[in-house]
């Protein structure tokens, strides 16, 4: 059975809360990502807009097992400006040579899932495995849940499958 990790940012609660379905659902234990100066108040939320359109990278913490000791990492963040929100720019952007697969579960008001996607392919040289996007309220008044175990299956059928081709499996010296 394939080891995956969730790490999640989450500024307003809403992606910690998917986060914690997800995990409990498929029993995968969940690291976070938090920022070196929290955002609090009107000037929090104009920082996370201008952090967004500017494509920075704010210094943060991570808490959690290193990603690299798992098959894949499931990145939760939500979207910004229609971009991926910064804090989870700068975790890819500072690892994403040690990343195992990735896939992306994006949480929104409305939009801008795909441009976050593209993002995090970029920052690690390739396409995500998987990705998905939910509204906010879609995990406020709970509809989300069916979908969430579907993609989190999707995600272990996909690490499962690709273990039974991974050359090191089938190399001799590995036996
Ligand atoms: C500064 C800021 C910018 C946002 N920009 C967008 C956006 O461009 N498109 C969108 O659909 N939702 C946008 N949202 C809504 C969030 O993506 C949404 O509320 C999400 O659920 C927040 O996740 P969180 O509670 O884990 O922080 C924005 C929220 C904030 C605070």
């Amino acid at each position: 059975m394939s080891k995956v990790l969730v790490v999640m940012y989450s500024y307003t609660g809403t992606c910690r809360r998917l986060a914690q379905l997800l995990c409990s659902q498929q029993g995968w234990p969940m690291a976070e990502i938090t920022e070196v100066s929290p955002r609090s108040g009107v000037l929090g939320t104009w920082r996370c807009l201008v952090d967004s359109w500017l494509r920075r990278s704010p210094a943060i913490r991570y808490v959690g097992p290193p990603p690299n000791e798992f098959d894949a990492v499931v990145l939760v963040a939500p979207i910004w400006a229609y971009r991926l929100a910064s804090p989870m720019r700068s975790f890819v952007a500072s690892r994403h040579g040690q990343l195992p697969d990735v896939a992306v579960v994006s949480v929104m008001g409305s939009r801008g899932a795909p441009n976050a996607v593209a993002e995090i392919g970029r920052l690690i040289g390739g396409s995500p495995i998987l990705s998905t996007a939910f509204t906010t309220r879609e995990v406020e008044d709970g509809s989300y849940a069916a979908q969430l175990q579907a993609f989190g299956t999707a995600v272990h059928t996909a690490e499962d499958t690709q273990a039974v081709v991974r050359p090191s499996i089938w190399s001799p010296q590995a036996v």
